[in-house]
């Protein structure tokens, strides 16, 4: 527990809260952990995105560009707002209106994208049915994992800072969150938390245990190395030239060579 006393500690705990906001985590990040290893063990060939871009490709040219930009803003705003505590952005001259004004905007344009982007993914998914018949049982545990913790996680914004009154989650939620990594748990920082973000972080932590075995291994793998890797040149195939004459040779070197 906290050696810090804070406001939070002299709240309650009881064993259902035990069990939901310490047990259920560190369970789904063991289970994230030892699955990954397992999985790179068993499954090297099967690690990858499994595309489907072969079967359909006019839902997926729009619908998988929309969730991946999405999710890298989904991403960067959920580090600021779970990782860094209030104090540290203030510290910098961040105030919290101007936080939660960026958060507001900023989360709202990436959590739209990001629905969506997976509707149409989960949309060509079940009325492409060459993809349908490909959707294997981690899909099935998959696709409605993701979106409901995408759609809780709007939803929360949307229905307490956008058109509600606000809520403060950098003091409750992110105060639990963090509380977990640096092992000293504070479930009481999330229990009085309204109950869509306690759904909301539920779902993802769920969603963390299932990673593994699924398709979304694939993050570890992205070929970031493309963005920075050499040219490849390609050169037209020249037509089989006669005896190699030191001419040919000449004519060769000068540009009509081989594919590189
Ligand atoms: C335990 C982990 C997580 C916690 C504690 C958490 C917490 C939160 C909080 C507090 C918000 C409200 C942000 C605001 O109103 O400004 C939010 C929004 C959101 N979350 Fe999460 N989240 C977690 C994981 C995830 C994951 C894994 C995804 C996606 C797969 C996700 C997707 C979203 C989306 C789409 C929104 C709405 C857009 C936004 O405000 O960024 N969250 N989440």
């Amino acid at each position: 527990m906290n050696a810090v006393p804070t406001p939070l500690a002299a709240a309650s705990t009881s064993g259902a809260d035990l069990l939901l906001w310490v047990a259920v985590p560190y369970i789904c990040l063991a289970v994230f952990v030892v699955g990954h290893i397992w999985r790179y063990r068993q499954d090297q060939f099967g690690w990858t995105s499994r595309t489907t871009q072969l079967l359909e490709h006019r839902w997926l040219r729009f619908g998988s560009p929309l969730f991946h930009l999405g999710a890298f803003m989904v991403i960067a705003g959920h580090v600021v707002g779970l990782a860094i505590p209030d104090s540290w952005t203030e510290a910098v001259g961040i105030t919290e209106h101007a936080y939660h004004t960026t958060a507001v905007w900023a989360g709202s344009v990436a959590g739209v994208a990001m629905v969506a982007g997976l509707g149409m993914l989960c949309a060509r998914r079940l009325l492409t049915r060459q993809i349908r018949l490909g959707t294997d049982r981690s899909d099935k545990l998959l696709f409605p994992l993701l979106s409901a913790t995408v759609v809780l996680g709007i939803t929360a914004t949307a229905a307490h800072n956008v058109f509600g009154a606000g809520y403060d989650y950098r003091s409750t939620v992110s105060v639990w969150f963090r509380g977990l990594f640096v092992l000293q748990p504070q479930p009481e920082a999330i229990t009085g938390a309204p109950l869509l973000f306690q759904l909301h972080a539920l779902s993802a932590f769920l969603l963390f245990a299932a990673w593994p075995f699924t398709r979304l291994v694939h993050v570890w793998s992205a070929p970031i190395g493309y963005l920075a890797r050499p040219y490849l040149v390609y050169r037209r195939r020249s037509a089989p030239t006669a005896a190699p004459t030191t001419a040919g040779r000449t004519r060769s070197a000068s540009g009509s060579g081989r594919a590189a």
